[in-house]
């Protein structure tokens, strides 16, 4: 298996990790002579998809250690904030929050305050945490996540803080993982290559490097096993899928493989980047009845000027020529995207522009954030930062735009009937949420008996958030 990577990448694989679980048994003891009890901890995660999917790899490891799990500070003896580095606004939050843990920790000395993930893989904020925030026991980054029982164990048997920002290019499988909910995060590759000139990722998570098909097929079919129905391929860019392997195979095979198995279960996979969407993953999209029609295609700008300066290597016609074969293919398909407003130098044309693009996509929803300089990259040192206030403001123009749209696109749906996932209660007494195959969320009443299942649900009225609506026969 491991043969199929050609690229040096470290392939972490059963035989290491069991040595991990070794870890773990001892961690078990010493945790039980420490607390004198079954431990709890509470595990708080920032950011994406990955960071989610990260986050039950470490819960996983937890529960192997013997820990139960908690939400709430008071009854924790182990806190653990899993980072997110893409805007500086968690970044803040996450600084406050550790901070806040100072008195938790005077109040019971023998408690544990760990933090890992993508901030803290930044050296000089690994720094910062060791210098100025004393009560933190435990730190790593996320290429030595797979080593958290060995680090925890230096920790408890030593009595010292534990830094570990080191490694990387690491693929480790076999960890136990602890998934709750309805949704199935599935990660088929991990690091971006991309280096668009505003974003920390391929900094803090390193080169692109892919999982082998058989691990992944493996690990989904025991998703399909434990009852999940939906499964999400996670990967910064799932189109450079397998391009480290020795013998070709796409993310498309990988999408016709995984649909191939049997069970009744959707699929679903982000993030997709415009300048690699290829006709072989359109197909792919196309042909198998279990991919949800449902795209992500994140286009940032619809400004020439500002994608070149974000390096996103695509032009804003190229990126709606793809939207228009996409749709010509599968007519049906949802579309979404991600936004950034107010990047260095964005004028109120390019912004125009944007607002522009947007109309013309239709999409059915959107993820906009105003631009947020990272250190270390190319666009936090370029000329004519925005002001704070103009990026909010036309945050709010777009937004206030996109929800007219979404209104726009949903009204398709009225008297429709869609097959939804039943997520979970609404917040609504008696009624139910859920996602259509486009990733809308739809609101219908219902009772907890349908968490988790397929439900056929004629829409009545369509919102530009939400599809409210009511079971079918
Ligand atoms: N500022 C604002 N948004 C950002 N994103 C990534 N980096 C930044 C940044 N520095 C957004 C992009 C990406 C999404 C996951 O987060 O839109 O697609
Ligand atoms: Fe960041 Fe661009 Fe990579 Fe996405 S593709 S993770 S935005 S560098």
């Amino acid at each position: 298996m491991a043969s199929l990577q050609k690229q040096n990448n470290i392939h972490i694989d059963e035989s290491l990790i069991s040595r991990q679980m070794e870890f773990c048994k001892m961690n078990a003891e010493l945790l039980l002579q420490r607390f004198g009890t079954r431990p709890k901890a509470l595990v708080k995660i920032y950011g994406c998809q990955q960071n989610i999917s990260d986050g039950q790899r470490i819960e996983g490891l937890l529960e192997a250690m013997g820990f139960d799990f908690c939400d709430n500070t008071e009854d924790a003896d182990l806190v653990l904030f899993d980072t997110c580095a893409v805007r500086g606004h968690a970044e803040d939050r996450i600084y406050g929050n550790v901070g806040a843990l100072k008195a938790f920790k005077a109040r019971r000395k023998n408690r544990i305050v760990a933090v890992c993930g993508c901030m803290v893989q930044q050296s000089f904020v690994a720094e910062k945490f060791k210098k100025s925030y004393p009560h933190v026991d435990l730190l790593f980054g996320t290429h030595v996540q797979h080593k958290f029982p060995e680090l925890l164990y230096e920790v408890l048997s030593k009595g010292s803080r534990v830094f570990d920002i080191s490694g990387q290019g690491t693929i480790a499988e076999h960890i136990p993982t602890r998934r709750t909910g309805v949704k199935g995060w599935l990660p088929v590759m991990y690091g971006c290559n991309n280096f668009c000139t505003y974003c920390i990722v391929p900094y803090v998570r390193g080169r692109e490097r892919s999982r082998n098909p058989e691990d992944i097929i493996a690990e989904a079919k025991e998703m399909i096993k434990e009852g999940y129905r939906e499964i999400t391929l996670l990967g910064q860019n799932v189109n450079s899928y397998g391009k480290n392997f020795e013998k070709p195979y796409s993310f498309a095979n990988l999408l016709r493989d995984i649909n191939a198995l049997s069970g009744d279960f959707i699929i679903r996979f982000m993030t997709s980047h415009p300048k690699d969407l290829t006709d072989e993953l359109i197909d792919a999209l196309a042909d198998c009845e279990k991919v949800a029609h449902h795209l992500h295609l994140p286009v940032q700008s619809g400004s020439d000027r500002i994608l070149k300066s974000m390096n996103r290597v695509y032009t804003r016609e190229h990126y709606l020529d793809l939207v228009k074969k996409v749709r010509k293919r599968i007519p049906d398909i949802s579309l979404t995207s991600d936004i950034i407003v107010g990047f260095p130098g964005e004028s109120e044309q390019d912004f125009a522009d944007t607002l522009s693009l947007i109309e013309e996509v239709g999409y059915s929803a959107l993820f906009t954030f105003a631009y947020s300089p990272r250190e270390g990259t190319p666009a936090a040192k370029m000329e004519d930062q925005i002001p704070a206030e103009e990026k909010s403001r036309r945050l709010t123009v777009l937004s206030s735009i996109q929800e007219k749209i979404s209104e726009q696109q949903n009204k398709k749906y009225l008297g429709k009937t869609l097959r939804v996932l039943c997520e979970g209660p609404s917040k609504k007494e008696g009624y139910l949420n859920g996602r259509s195959g486009g990733n809308i969320s739809v609101e219908f009443a219902g009772d907890a008996t349908l968490v988790n299942e397929f439900v056929n649900v004629k829409i009545t009225e369509p919102l530009s958030f939400v599809l409210k609506g009511e079971i079918a026969e």
